[in-house]
């Protein structure tokens, strides 16, 4: 039986690579995303924090492709801001994209999952929120959101066979790094990042794609609830 997963944010970097490599294990891949994805079965037009179109695509994927029984909550902006200039409404922008859209996606896929007796949730959320990053605090808090969601989905339907597992990245090489490097917003940039990098590199988003891999198959069915850290060593805690 082939699988069908939807992977969120997969039109560039990190979900890019976790649809690719989810297509490489013969994962049929339904991609939701603002942009056109060139990877997968289906690229769909979803804004993850509009629910109405989260549950059409969803709906849509069911029937044209079959139940999704994988989902990878990827989908995400970053924001730099000292925390006193923060707009209410670009916190709100936050929350409604890398927090709301997380349980959006996860409210609609999940039924689809308990009907199957099996599931499996990836989010993605960010090393940032386990030791916090200034200038990035409704980020961070979106973040941290995100892992406190999947301890307790993980928690709630663990019976119902289905797994939810969390993955923070860590200076990972993707159009969001290289953005926030050319704004300045890294401080020294890259290269000084990695110099200060345990394993001497960037991640790269297949460094990722291979975790999540992993956290979907059969054989991960006793990992659920956990925070499986992606970062050259960056963030240990
Ligand atoms: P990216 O900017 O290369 O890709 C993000 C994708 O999400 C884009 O295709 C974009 O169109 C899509 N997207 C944005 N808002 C959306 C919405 N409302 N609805 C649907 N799709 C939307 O970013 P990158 O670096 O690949 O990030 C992926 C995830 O990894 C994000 O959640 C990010 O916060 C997280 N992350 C990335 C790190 C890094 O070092 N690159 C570190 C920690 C976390």
């Amino acid at each position: 039986m082939t699988r069908v997963a939807i992977v969120t944010g997969g039109a560039s970097g990190i979900g890019l690579a976790i649809a690719e490599r989810l297509v490489k294990d013969g994962l049929t891949v339904a991609v939701f995303d603002l942009n056109e994805a060139s990877v997968g079965a289906a690229s769909f037009a979803v804004d993850v924090s509009d629910k109405a179109q989260v549950d059409a695509a969803v709906a849509e994927v069911a029937t044209r492709l079959g139940a999704p029984t994988v989902l990878v909550n990827n989908a995400g902006i970053e924001g730099f801001k000292p925390f006193l200039d923060i707009t209410l409404d670009e916190w709100n922008r936050l929350m409604a994209i890398n927090l709301t859209g997380t349980f959006l996606c996860c409210q609609a896929v999940i039924p689809h999952m308990v009907e199957a007796g099996w599931g499996r949730i990836v989010n993605i959320s960010s090393s940032s929120a386990q030791g916090g990053q200034q200038r990035m605090t409704h980020y961070v808090s979106s973040k941290a959101g995100v892992i406190g969601l999947t301890k307790s989905l993980a928690l709630e339907f663990g019976p119902a066979g289905i797994t939810v597992n969390t993955i923070p990245p860590g200076f990972i090489d993707t159009p969001m790094l290289r953005a926030a490097e050319a704004k300045g917003l890294l401080g020294p940039g890259v290269d000084a990042a990695i110099a200060t990098t345990p394993v001497r590199r960037a991640g790269l988003p297949e460094d990722i794609a291979a975790a999540a891999s992993f956290l979907i198959r059969d054989e991960a069915s006793y990992v659920t609830g956990q925070v499986i850290g992606v970062n050259g060593g960056r963030n240990t805690g």
